[in-house]
């Protein structure tokens, strides 16, 4: 349905974002990609960054092997870099990098000595630029985000209840938390977008009770919204038992059996969705090739809920689902934040 090729429009709105990020005349911008990058927004972002006066330059990074057995999706966590010295040098040396990555380096264990002179990294999700159109970041969409995290940051519990039978309990206490609103103005700052989400790292032993995803819920490692109802037992951060019947629950089951890793049943990271342009219903609108769902962890009121890799419980794996989880109730610290899927109050 979708073509890939170079449509004005495109080039106005990768500008746009581009501008929210306050690129410079003259500035030296950096474009990482990888050979299986979506060309379609390399070309986008230089033609867009050369309208703004900017100075661009590109790093291109070979795809690496794979090197498990199973295809890697949704991490955050590229593997492309790989330590490339040269490369960390060259992006550290300018003042913005824009990220092509397939998986982006949100999580990419260089991201730390990427940023460390002051370079803000923007990460242009792996989006056909038809949704990155849709999605273009909204400054009024920033306040709220930052509310969020001021709440996630200030609370020391979060419960999760919903109808169909969730029932959690996470500490916050000390628990990381970062809020994307979908762009990055300021030196080592780092966003994606799309943006509108907010998520925390919950320290090791601060995760238990019972998560419900609902048929209709979503697993965008495998980019599907579940036909029946799966039921994930969590004990001290780990999915200790997975319950359901059909296709969802033995994919879960495989998919996580596969790392033969325990840290890959572990929670990542918890958090919800708050961008209003963001529909629940996109997944069906792609081809799977066009779309990273990023879309659907942004879907406003959702329970985003993730295992995998969490550096602030020392847990690393390259397993990782993303589950944005509907009509949840929300509350921090007894106060409640989202009704049954609602955002309330300055998140709205
Ligand atoms: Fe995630």
């Amino acid at each position: 349905m979708l073509a890939d090729r170079i449509e004005a429009k495109w080039i106005d709105v990768f500008e746009k974002a581009l501008s929210f990020c306050k690129v410079q005349r003259g500035e030296e911008v950096a474009i990482l990609s990888e050979t299986q990058s979506r060309q379609l927004n390399v070309h986008l972002t230089e033609l867009a960054l050369l309208r703004l006066g900017a100075k661009p330059f590109h790093v291109i990074l070979p795809t690496p092997p794979q090197s498990v057995a199973v295809p890697v999706r949704s991490t955050g966590a590229s593997d492309a870099m790989r330590g490339h010295k040269s490369a960390i040098s060259a992006l550290k040396a300018s003042s913005m990098v824009v990220d092509l990555t397939v998986e982006g380096m949100l999580h990419a264990p260089e991201l730390p000595e990427i940023i460390s002179d002051g370079a803000r990294l923007f990460m242009v999700s792996n989006e056909h630029p038809e949704a990155l159109e849709r999605l273009l970041p909204d400054p009024a969409l920033t306040p709220k985000v930052k509310a969020a995290v001021k709440m996630l940051r200030a609370a020391s519990t979060m419960t999760v209840h919903s109808e169909a039978g969730t029932d959690l309990e996470v500490d916050l206490t000390n628990a990381p938390t970062a809020g994307v609103w979908g762009y990055c103005d300021r030196p080592g700052t780092v966003a994606h977008w799309p943006g509108g989400v907010v998520v925390s790292f919950p320290g090791a032993g601060t995760v238990n009770g019972r998560l419900v995803l609902d048929a209709g819920d979503i697993n965008l490692t495998f980019k599907r919204y579940l036909q029946y109802p799966v039921t994930l037992t969590i004990e001290n951060d780990f999915v200790v038992d997975i319950t359901g019947k059909g296709t969802d629950a033995e994919l879960i089951k495989r998919y996580f059996a596969a790392w033969n890793d325990p840290a890959a049943y572990a929670t990542s990271h918890v958090g919800w969705g708050m961008n209003p342009a963001a529909r629940y219903e996109a997944l069906t609108m792609y081809d799977e090739r066009d779309t990273n769902g990023t879309e659907l962890r942004a879907y406003p009121g959702n329970f985003l809920y993730s295992t995998g890799a969490n550096e602030f419980a020392k847990r690393y794996t390259l397993g990782h689902f993303d589950l944005p989880v509907g009509h949840c109730t929300i509350a921090l610290d007894g106060t409640n934040v989202i009704e049954g899927g609602k955002l309330l109050g300055e998140l709205a």
